[in-house]
């Protein structure tokens, strides 16, 4: 009897290696371009105004001729709404305007089908205050175990009128909201996103459920919302906490409320069971701490990598960039992981606008003008925006791209006021907008009610201008937005090498300079459109973000080259 042959010969069928190899890499999240899709606002497949699964899973040819390796999906769970999904009221389905479980289904199976992996957002911080959980700790009482997987306090005070803390919201107001019972409960969002407890042990399994129903239903990988805020001192008395902005917490773990050591425990059983899938599913944490405990999170025996939003948060300046750059890869050298690099994402400001504004301008309060004043600089915040995304392309690790941002789309601040969603509008007190005006849908077209994102009118309304910077009508033109993403993506698959890189001196301080280990250099000049241009080193170019000035790069613009002699 001759051996069973277990064993496929390699080469018996090319195409069907190269796909084992594709769907088995267990490394693809390192130096992944991952594309954030914010669903209620990308393709709108029934008319109905909101985005949903369907319309996305239409649009994957857009996604794949992009040229990006995964989409992170941000939350499309059932959920009121009341903070744009980060609300979930079943993590275990799809919200019903967004779609079915089989149509999640199917967006997995046309992603696969398209080599794009994907990746889903977990809101383990809080839950919606319609989820069941909640709902039976309101009708259960204080003392009760339903009660006890949030966190419920009696108040201070005489009367116990007075929140049991000073803790305040992300959002504005307290982070305590009281209950008819007399009882508070804690929430750093929303009031309606009552915080868990993560001491809870019923709380930890039933999230091991949830990672493990996306995970079998074929999901690559999953992103941690506000991964540095689960688990919290709740010893008596609770401790005061005012400051939410996270960079101001101690370095040793004490925090009372971020960046707890025992986060490590959590996301050590998270990634154990992540490791029992082939390949192991990745994860990134939504880390907004002092960066240099970012680390923790990132170990390959926890989540494995953490966002950074140092480069999102720095000005367009040279010396900014590469302090940063350093940083970061400094940081992950130590760990194992691969640092993430992100300038535009559905929280903040589009980067197309940023950049269009006087550096140090207060963007809560730019906002408040309807845009108006100082007035921004267009054509100057797109040009440094390619420029700086086509940089952050060239990095080591994995980009993360917001949707829209390949069109060049500018942030949407004259929004009628009585259109906004965003919780920050009425918890501020109308005092701050908030993030709509980076969630507004997406123009695919340059006619249409809603520009090719529906047949009728999409949530919020689009600008005039979105028309020009419609899908449509940047296809196939050279130098538009589109066009140089798309050049940038498929060259950074075609040059990707080892995760390293190293700083070429250009006696310059508005120039910075890096190249690979293969032989890829990237150049940015980040000196005004008019400034001296920098004489080129030798080599191909591959890229231009804007025409080069007799050889020489220009201000506000990056190039790509490749050793060797010139074509
Ligand atoms: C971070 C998310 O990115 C943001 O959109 C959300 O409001 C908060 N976490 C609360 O879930």
């Amino acid at each position: 009897m001759t051996d069973l042959v277990l064993t496929r010969d390699p080469g018996a069928d090319p195409a069907a290696d190269a796909a084992d190899r594709w769907a088995l890499d267990a490394d693809w999240w390192r130096q992944a371009a991952v594309y954030q899709v914010y669903p209620r606002s990308f393709a709108d497949s029934d008319g109905d105004g909101l985005g949903d699964l369907p319309g996305l899973t239409a649009r994957i040819g857009h996604l794949a001729g992009l040229g990006i390796d995964a989409i992170w999906l941000s939350p499309f769970y059932p959920s009121a709404l009341a903070d744009g999904g980060y609300d979930v009221a079943d993590y275990r389905d799809v919200h019903p305007q967004l779609g079915t479980l089989d149509d999640f289904d199917d967006l997995v199976a046309a992603a696969h089908a398209a080599r794009i992996r994907v990746i889903v957002d977990i809101v383990p911080n809080h839950t919606s205050d319609l989820h069941p959980w909640f709902q039976a700790a309101l009708a259960a009482g204080p003392g009760s175990p339903e009660r006890a997987r949030y966190i419920f306090r009696d108040g201070t005070g005489p009367d116990g009128s007075q929140p049991p803390s000073d803790w305040v919201s992300h959002f504005g107001g307290p982070a305590w909201t009281r209950v008819p019972d007399g009882q508070w409960y804690c929430h750093l969002f929303a009031p309606e996103q009552p915080d868990l407890d993560w001491s809870n042990r019923e709380v930890r399994d039933d999230f091991l459920t949830t990672l493990r129903f996306w995970a079998d239903r074929g999901v690559d990988g999953f992103r941690v919302d506000v991964a540095h805020a689960l688990a919290k001192d709740l010893s008596e008395p609770l401790r005061s906490k005012t400051d939410v902005s996270g960079l101001n917490v101690p370095l040793d773990g004490s925090d009372p409320l971020f960046d707890r050591d025992e986060l490590v425990e959590i996301y050590g059983e998270w990634r154990r069971l992540f490791n029992s899938y082939d390949p192991p599913r990745a994860a990134v944490a939504e880390f907004c701490a002092r960066p240099e405990r970012r680390y923790r999170v990132a170990l390959p025996t926890s989540l494995g990598q953490a966002f950074n939003f140092d480069l999102l948060e720095a000005d367009f300046d040279a010396e900014a960039f590469r302090r940063v750059i350093t940083f970061c890869l400094d940081e992950v050298a130590a760990t194992g992981s691969s640092s993430t690099w992100v300038l535009s994402n559905h929280d903040v400001l589009r980067h197309a606008t940023r950049y269009a504004l006087p550096a140090g301008t207060d963007l809560d309060a730019w906002l408040m003008t309807d845009g108006t004043t100082p007035a921004p600089d267009r054509a100057r915040g797109l040009r440094r925006a390619l420029a700086a995304t086509t940089l952050m392309l060239a990095l080591p690790g994995s980009a993360y791209l917001y949707q829209g941002e390949e069109l060049g789309l500018p942030e949407v601040a004259d929004l009628p006021v009585d259109r906004l969603e965003d919780p920050i509008w009425l918890r501020t007190g109308h005092t701050k907008k908030g993030r709509d005006g980076c969630r507004v849908p997406l123009p695919w077209t340059a006619e249409g009610a809603s520009l090719g994102f529906g047949a009728g009118p999409g949530w919020l309304p689009q600008p005039a201008e979105f028309a020009a910077a419609a899908a449509t009508a940047q296809d196939g033109v050279e130098g538009s937005p589109l066009e140089v993403y798309r050049a940038a993506l498929r060259l950074r698959r075609e040059l990707l090498t080892e995760e390293r890189l190293s700083w070429v001196e250009t006696g310059r301080a508005d120039v910075l300079h890096l190249a690979r280990p293969n032989g890829w250099h990237a150049l940015t000049h980040f000196g005004d459109v008019d400034a001296e241009p920098y004489p080129l080193p030798a080599g191909v170019v591959r890229l231009a973000t804007r025409p080069l000035v007799d050889g020489g790069l220009p201000g506000e613009t990056t190039v790509w080259l490749t050793e060797g002699p010139q074509a």
